[in-house]
């Protein structure tokens, strides 16, 4: 599949930076044209001229906030004026939210949504029919390690990527047989400003990680499989299998220690819970 990439389409959102901007690379080694869409249009000019330069493909930048319900219907007439077709639709922009109810803003929430499920479903329905009606192309859907279980203190952005990881198997199931691939990225903790943006600041520091790089080559070969989902970390793979195997209330309880504040309350709560789960609880696993 890969090779048919060659002199082809690929829009690329979140291009700005981490994943995004890895995927740009990548693709335009294997000779793809790209569409990059993000807010700061300063740093994909950057990425797009180095690109040129070096493999000599074209890049077209848009500059949109993508957290907006009609960002979609923009982006794609943006991409109809320019009279292409997108041959491959990387959909990764994506932004995380960490910490306790009471201090997060309500509008964060929204937004974060909005960029996080309902605009990466706008596009993929915007651009999957004309795929399947030239028998070609793919989508890679950017969710995340957290799609495998309920996260603590971050709640909303794990099920937002559970929606993702859902949402591309089924399609991967409707279209595999006309010639098209929708696949799930499912990546682990990785070296980009994800973890900055989305209220803590150093985290990614004090663990274990993967690089861009990494992601996005497990990514394109599991693409090349035409696989349905990818975890890109062998490690992380594990975990999704230990939490099958777990309780619900376990899992979720464990999920506890990677992002809790400390404070008192939550510490006492993480303290209490039982490590035998009761008859209720495993009826409710
Ligand atoms: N890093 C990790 O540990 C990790 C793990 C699992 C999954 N992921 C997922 O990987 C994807 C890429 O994230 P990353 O790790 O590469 O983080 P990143 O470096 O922060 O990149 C996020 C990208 O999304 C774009 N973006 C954010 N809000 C946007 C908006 N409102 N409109 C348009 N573009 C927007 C950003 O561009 P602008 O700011 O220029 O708009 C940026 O290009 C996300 O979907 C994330 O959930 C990351």
């Amino acid at each position: 599949m890969l090779d048919s990439f060659n002199d082809r389409w690929a829009l690329v959102t979140g291009a700005s930076s981490g994943i995004g901007a890895e995927f740009a690379a990548r693709l335009a080694g294997l000779g793809m044209h790209l569409v990059l869409a993000a807010r700061r249009t300063d740093r994909m000019n950057e990425l797009a001229e180095s690109l040129q330069t070096k493999h000599g493909t074209k890049c077209h930048i848009v500059t949109i906030d993508l957290s907006t319900l009609d960002a979609g219907e923009k982006l794609v007439n943006a991409i109809n004026e320019l009279g292409v077709d997108i041959e491959l639709l990387i959909n990764n922009a994506g932004v995380g939210l960490i910490g306790e109810v009471s201090t997060t803003e309500p509008i964060d929430i929204q937004q974060m949504l909005n960029l996080n499920i309902n605009t990466l479903t706008d596009l993929t329905y915007r651009v999957l029919p004309g795929m399947l009606e030239r028998g070609h192309g793919a989508i890679i859907n950017v969710s995340s390690v957290a799609a495998f279980q309920p996260v603590a203190f971050m709640g909303a952005y794990a099920a937002s990527k559970s929606y993702v990881l859902h949402f591309s198997e089924a399609l991967w199931a409707e279209t595999r047989s006309r010639g098209v691939t929708v696949m799930a990225l499912c990546p682990g903790v990785t070296e980009t400003e994800f973890f900055e943006v989305a209220g803590a600041p150093g985290w990614l520091l004090k663990h274990s990680s993967q690089t861009p790089a990494k992601v996005v080559r497990k990514a394109l070969a599991a693409l090349g499989r035409r696989r349905q989902f990818v975890v890109t970390n062998w490690k992380d793979y594990v975990m999704t299998i230990l939490v099958r195997l777990a309780t619900r209330r376990t899992a979720v309880n464990e999920s506890k220690r990677y992002f809790r504040q400390g404070t008192k309350e939550t510490n006492e709560t993480a303290d209490q819970t039982p490590s035998t789960p009761s008859p209720d609880e495993q009826n409710n696993s």
